[in-house]
């Protein structure tokens, strides 16, 4: 947390050693400069050379599998992933070392099926790894380590995402839908870049759902500036730069600009909503912001609130990209397979006649069976969330894990892991589609419920909004 301050700590001592040397001493600056970089040099290698012994000895990791140089620094990693592939290069790594992988001096990578409840079920002992503090203090509920307030904004968000909110959104989407589907037309079977138009689309609809905002970017086929910010600020974190580098590197200007441009955009777009909070009211225009607000009305420039401003952003982020990249797997696993399209038509068509709604293709299983398998082959958070042990360790099956390690289980590697459909863990989290009995395995269920703390809250899903999306748009394909 604190990297910067120790950096300049230090150059500041030796900044003074030089003066005091010549100045108080009358040594020459030449060799005052000399004594202070040999003084320097060695109580760098007295630090960092213990480091390095405990690392390469004695550190309890060491008998977890993986690259040698991992053991020395967790920067190892960030040097692999030049093209921003975690997922691709744990892939490798995991087929090569087993399902308990050492990818830093202090960090693993699992894909055991069985830890995954213990790692992000409701009752886990364990907790958000330091990871969450890349923008500290800014904290939202999602970056935020402590329980208590991670309940405490749960229960803010909550009617946001009530059954009454989710069905009330559901209109607003449509409109977004039907524009989608006519940009698509517009193509009249030819190719088309849908990871543009999935972005743009995704990203109006959450412009309506955050701030109740229409960004015309279907309109107009035009990136918003936003997303452009979005994509630049979210680039760093593609390198897992240890969290007291990632913080070092975006205090500079140029380099942290993306980050912060991003957020200046998300706080004008909540200052312009708290604006217009009235007017929205009195339209009777919900969106997330309605419900977040509420809990301010008695609060004189709710916009100021740090909280609210990195909620803002979470609400842009969470769903926007995410969305557009279950969106685009699909619609390319459909381009491939035109087999599956007209098991999909055929499956939607008598359920889409009439005046239809979600309710209607709910609980199609093909439809929900091409979804999960979309987000099975292609998480859209393919390398997994961060989270650290408990300081008494965790035992996953016959393997003890020491405690304050930090870990990661990704989903791109699980969900390909052919072994992990067996275990038990995965058993339980099959979704049982209560029309046809089939079972479709749904490593996303378990790991979905990430971050909630108090059992009650996993009743309400932030994430049935992008199958209901994706929903939409595969039944309105099928039934034109
Ligand atoms: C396919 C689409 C989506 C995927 C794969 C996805 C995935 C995730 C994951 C993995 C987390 C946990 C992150 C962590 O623990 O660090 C998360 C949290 C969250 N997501 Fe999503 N998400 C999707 C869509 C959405 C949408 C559409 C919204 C909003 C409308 C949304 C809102 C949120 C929020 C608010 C959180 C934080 C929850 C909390 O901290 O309690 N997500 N999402």
């Amino acid at each position: 947390m604190h990297a910067l301050l120790y950096l300049n700590t230090f150059l500041l001592c030796c900044a003074t050693s030089i003066v005091a040397l010549n100045k108080l001493y009358g040594i020459s600056v030449a060799d005052a400069l000399f004594s202070t970089s040999t003084v320097a040099a060695a109580f760098l290698t007295g630090v960092y050379g213990s480091l390095l012994v405990y690392r390469i000895f004695f550190n309890p990791l060491n008998r977890f599998p993986g690259p040698w140089q991992a053991k020395l620094s967790s920067l190892y990693m960030s040097t692999q992933l030049g093209n921003s592939d975690e997922y691709y290069k744990l892939h490798a790594m995991h087929q090569k070392y087993g399902r308990i992988v050492r990818i830093g001096s202090h960090d693993l990578s699992i894909t055991e099926p069985d830890a995954m409840e213990l790692a992000y079920g409701t009752q886990s002992k364990v907790t958000k790894s330091s990871w969450y503090d890349t923008d500290s203090p800014l904290c939202s509920m999602h970056t935020t380590r402590s329980k208590a307030l991670h309940d405490k904004r749960r229960r803010v968000w909550a009617p946001a995402f009530s059954d009454k909110a989710l069905r009330d959104y559901e209109t607003k989407i449509n409109v977004f839908n039907d524009k989608v589907m006519q940009r698509v037309a517009e193509f009249s079977g030819g190719p088309i870049n849908v990871t543009k138009w999935f972005n743009l689309y995704s990203f109006d609809v959450m412009g309506r759902l955050a701030f109740g905002k229409d960004y015309g970017m279907l309109d107009s086929g035009e990136k918003h500036m936003a997303l452009q910010l979005l994509s630049d600020g979210m680039q760093p974190l593609a390198y897992l730069l240890p969290i007291w580098l990632g913080r070092m590197l975006t205090a500079i200007p140029f380099l942290g600009a993306g980050i912060l441009k991003f957020l200046k955009f998300c706080v004008d777009e909540l200052s312009w909503r708290v604006e217009h909070a009235r007017e929205a009211d009195e339209k009777g225009s919900t969106d997330i912001m309605t419900s977040l607000l509420k809990a301010y009305k008695d609060v004189n420039r709710p916009e100021k609130d740090a909280l609210l401003q990195a909620d803002a952003r979470l609400i842009i982020v969470a769903g926007s990209d995410t969305t557009a990249a279950a969106f685009t797997y699909l619609f390319y696993h459909l381009a491939c397979d035109p087999e599956q399209v007209k098991k999909l038509r055929d499956e939607l068509r008598p359920l889409t006649q009439g005046d239809w709604s979600d309710t209607n293709v709910r609980h199609a299983p093909h439809l929900n069976g091409a979804i999960n398998e979309a987000l099975r082959l292609h998480p859209p958070v393919a390398s997994g969330v961060s989270r650290l042990t408990p300081k008494e360790g965790l035992m996953i099956g016959e393997t003890y894990i020491p405690g304050n390690v930090t870990f990661i289980m990704p989903p791109y590697v699980m969900g390909r892991g052919v072994s992990g459909y067996l275990s038990s863990a995965y058993r339980r989290t099959r979704l049982i589609s209560s029309q046809t009995r089939q079972s479709i395995p749904t490593p996303m269920l378990s790991y979905r419920s990430a971050g909630t703390a108090n059992p009650k809250w996993s009743s309400i899903s932030m994430h049935s909004l992008p199958s209901q999306l994706v929903r939409l748009v595969v039944s309105a394909r099928t039934s034109r």
